[in-house]
């Protein structure tokens, strides 16, 4: 079926949206983008990724083409005219097309490219590798130093992904200075005894939508959280681990390089954490 797109205020069918070969997302990777997870047709902290966005374009000194009400409306219309129940949004804003290629930015009064298209995904919160769990291996981090922005240079992280499908496992986390930053497109989390441990904020990682709603989760229920760098060795010495993004929503991690994780089967902590975020943010869906 043909998905209706948005491009630049209009909504058309995939195969008639078109963005310059001149595009800075393009020549450059000079974009930033979001993704919204949909469930019962609805939008899974859309406030949080709309904020994060402002930021990204911030950090890049570009500017938001839409107030966030804006943004609103348009993940809305994507919903209803491709009929999606469960599925991804996409968003992507680049600096858009000055013509001509150029390493300077072009003057900051070029309208910015937007992009946004769907993803239907029926049976995403239902996913059965949560009842099985995901396997990783590890990989060194060799990305920018920017990770904080979600910018659509993607490369390293597809070739991560690679790494892993090559490996026979899931995903893959990276790994700098003997500790885990983050996997390919999600954040990682450790669980020994009653505490649950993944890496503290900076420009090393980014900073994850659904990390920020499970770490507060997790508080309310009076799990231990403790913010702060782990080894690969320490995750394979720990009763649990887990992954979170918007499209994977909590996701139990069950062996790391070769290494049952636990049980070797997905935890209880992880689990329930993917239990109550589903629940909560359906109730808070928009
Ligand atoms: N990825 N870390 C990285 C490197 C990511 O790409 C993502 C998200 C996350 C988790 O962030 P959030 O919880 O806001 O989804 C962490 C999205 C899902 C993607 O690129 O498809």
């Amino acid at each position: 079926m043909t998905r209706t797109v948005y491009v630049n205020g209009d909504y058309l069918p995939e195969d008639q949206a078109k963005v310059s070969i001149f595009d800075r997302g393009f020549l450059m990777a000079d974009g930033v983008y979001e993704v919204t997870s949909v469930l019962g047709g609805k939008l899974i902290d859309f406030a949080g990724h709309a904020k994060r966005l402002q930021r990204s374009l911030d950090e890049l000194e570009m500017r938001n083409p839409l107030d966030e009400a804006a943004w609103l409306e348009v993940h809305r219309q994507l919903v209803a005219r491709n009929g999606i129940d469960e599925g991804l949004i996409y968003l992507q804003v680049t600096r858009g097309n000055p013509g001509d290629r150029d390493f300077a930015y072009p003057p900051a009064d070029l309208p910015p490219t937007v992009v946004l298209f769907t993803q239907s995904k029926p049976g995403m919160a239902d996913n059965p590798a949560a009842k099985s769990g995901w396997s990783v291996i590890s990989v060194p981090d060799i990305r920018w130093g920017r990770r904080d922005i979600k910018t659509v240079q993607l490369l390293y992280p597809s070739m991560g992904k690679m790494m892993a499908k090559k490996a026979g496992v899931d995903d893959a986390w990276f790994t700098e200075d003997g500790f885990v930053t983050e996997g390919t497109s999600n954040n990682a989390y450790i669980v020994k005894g009653s505490r649950i441990i993944t890496r503290a904020l900076s420009s090393d990682i980014l900073h994850g939508i659904t990390r920020a709603a499970v770490l507060r989760f997790a508080r309310e229920a009076q799990m231990e959280v403790e913010e702060r760098n782990f080894s690969i060795d320490e995750a394979k010495a720990a009763d649990e681990a887990f992954i979170t993004s918007a499209s994977a929503f909590v996701m139990p991690v069950v062996q790391v390089d070769g290494v049952d994780i636990g049980s070797g089967k997905p935890g209880k902590v992880a689990t329930r954490l993917r239990e109550i975020y589903l629940d909560e943010m359906r109730k808070a869906a928009v």
